[in-house]
């Protein structure tokens, strides 16, 4: 039996949940067109949809609700914002902003033009759509490790310096107004980066002037694997290490739902003083005043003490280990899942889970719906629904190299006896899986189709 480390805090208010019996199961799923999206979460036993904005906040969080200067400009939990941002990741400059995806939006319209790249190792979803949203090409340059789900690579977050240097050389610096790191790798199974490819990444891009921004959701996840696994990190702090982290970089998009602990809030930093003014003009149009970026003073405060809490080592040793349990547990069953698992979710690999299910039939989201008629789970497919592009002038589709489903494991919510719950289901169903047919898509958009795709089974 996986060890797992016992929680480093204790329960103060509970929330009821609720196991439909399986004809109930089938008749909700159905409803929402085997889409989980668009599941009532009253109908959901366990929710793995995502560790976005589903944190349990601590007390002292609830606390600093109390404390909301609902002011609407220069109120003092903004000063408290800015106080712990400087500390921790160090940029002269930033801006509120009500989510991750609102940062993103600023920035890219603030720097991207029609017809310019933006490299990653792997760009989120949003910050894909984002920088489709106003021209620009959304570029991925993962480690190739990183796309083979059994390699046990510590940093399978990385990016590939050399593909970097080949194309920034072949499609010209001047067409590559930023570079971005995600840290972890969401899309990529929630891998780390380590600290030597985000110097070797900056390394690069400075001998074209090209800036560095670092997707920082996950950041103190990632900081605590590059503390594990790095050499010569064992000894520092994690602030000690985000400091390095953020020193390479010359700015962040942050969605504090993941990594700042709270239900919603994010941030876009910088060091660049004309970037911040231009963003602030973009910022005061779609999201609030410089201030507050479109969240109550309250919630500034929140993430305040949260991004403080989330840099903790006993939290996150916890955190990782919760992650790491589920996983051993599935792993010991012979459940294909991506290796070594990653900070904030455990993902099941469809391909190898449902491999009689070709991609044009989606095993990753046949896989969610089992999941949740199986056990009540919520999970989401990371695959061909959320990834797959129709290529306009053939009309042919490109699938995603990589088929995932995510057991995104909310942050201080779920306890062993949860996580035990899952596994067991889990592993029932690939017991079963020979039984598990494939889907088709009977309506999805052409941008983000996966939170509203409907589809109906084979
Ligand atoms: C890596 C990454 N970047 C950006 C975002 C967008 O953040 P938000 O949902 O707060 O808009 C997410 C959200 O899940 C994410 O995982």
């Amino acid at each position: 039996m996986p060890n797992l480390v016992p929680e480093p805090y204790r329960i103060k208010a509970v929330e009821a949940i609720r196991l439909p019996i399986r004809a109930d199961r089938e008749a909700i799923l159905a409803h929402a067109a085997y889409n989980v999206f668009l599941i009532k979460s009253e109908d959901v036993y366990i929710d793995l949809l995502t560790d976005s904005g589903t944190s349990a906040m601590s007390d002292a969080q609830w606390a600093g609700l109390m404390v909301g200067d609902e002011a609407y400009a220069c109120c003092r939990n903004y000063y408290n914002l800015k106080g712990t941002i400087s500390e921790v990741f160090r940029f002269r400059y930033f801006l509120p902003t009500h989510q991750g995806r609102a940062a993103e939006k600023v920035l890219f319209a603030a720097v991207v033009k029609p017809g310019d790249y933006v490299p990653s190792n792997t760009h989120f979803d949003t910050t894909h759509a984002n920088i489709e949203a106003v021209g620009g090409h959304a570029v991925n340059l993962p480690l190739a490790e990183g796309l083979v789900p059994t390699s046990r690579h510590p940093f399978k977050g990385n990016m590939d310096v050399e593909r970097l240097q080949r194309f920034v050389e072949d499609v010209g610096a001047q067409r590559i107004p930023l570079a971005m790191l995600t840290i972890t790798n969401n899309s990529g199974g929630g891998q780390p980066v380590s600290l030597a490819n985000v110097r070797a990444v900056k390394e690069v891009l400075s001998q074209y002037g090209i800036p560095l921004f670092i997707d920082a959701c996950r950041y103190a996840e990632n900081v605590y694997f590059i503390k594990q696994r790095e050499e010569g990190y064992a000894d520092k702090t994690t602030l000690e290490i985000a400091h390095e982290v953020f020193s390479y970089a010359d700015g962040c998009t942050m969605s504090a739902k993941k990594d700042g602990l709270v239900n919603i809030g994010g941030f876009l930093a910088m060091n660049d003083e004309c970037l911040y003014q231009r963003a602030s003009q973009l910022l005061i149009l779609w999201e609030g005043f410089v201030t507050y970026g479109g969240l109550a003073s309250r919630d500034l405060e929140a993430m305040a003490r949260g991004l403080w809490e989330a840099l903790d080592e006993k939290y996150l040793q916890h955190r990782v280990a919760q992650v790491g349990y589920l996983a051993e547990r599935l792993l010991e069953r012979g459940v294909p899942i991506v290796e070594p698992p990653g900070g904030h979710a455990v993902y099941l690999d469809a391909r190898r889970f449902l491999p009689h299910i070709p991609q044009a039939q989606f095993p990753g989201q046949a896989l969610v719906a089992h999941v949740y008629l199986e056990g009540g789970i919520r999970a989401v497919e990371v695959g061909s629904v959320m990834f797959a592009r129709k290529d306009e002038t053939t009309g042919e589709w490109k699938y995603p190299e990589l088929e995932l489903v995510r057991l995104a494991i909310p942050r201080r919510v779920y306890t062993q006896s949860h996580l035990d719950y899952v596994a067991d289901v889990i592993i029932e169903l690939y017991h079963k899986r020979e039984q598990i047919h494939g889907m088709r898509c009977t309506y999805g958009l052409p941008v983000l189709r996966h939170f509203t795709a409907r589809f109906e089974f084979v």
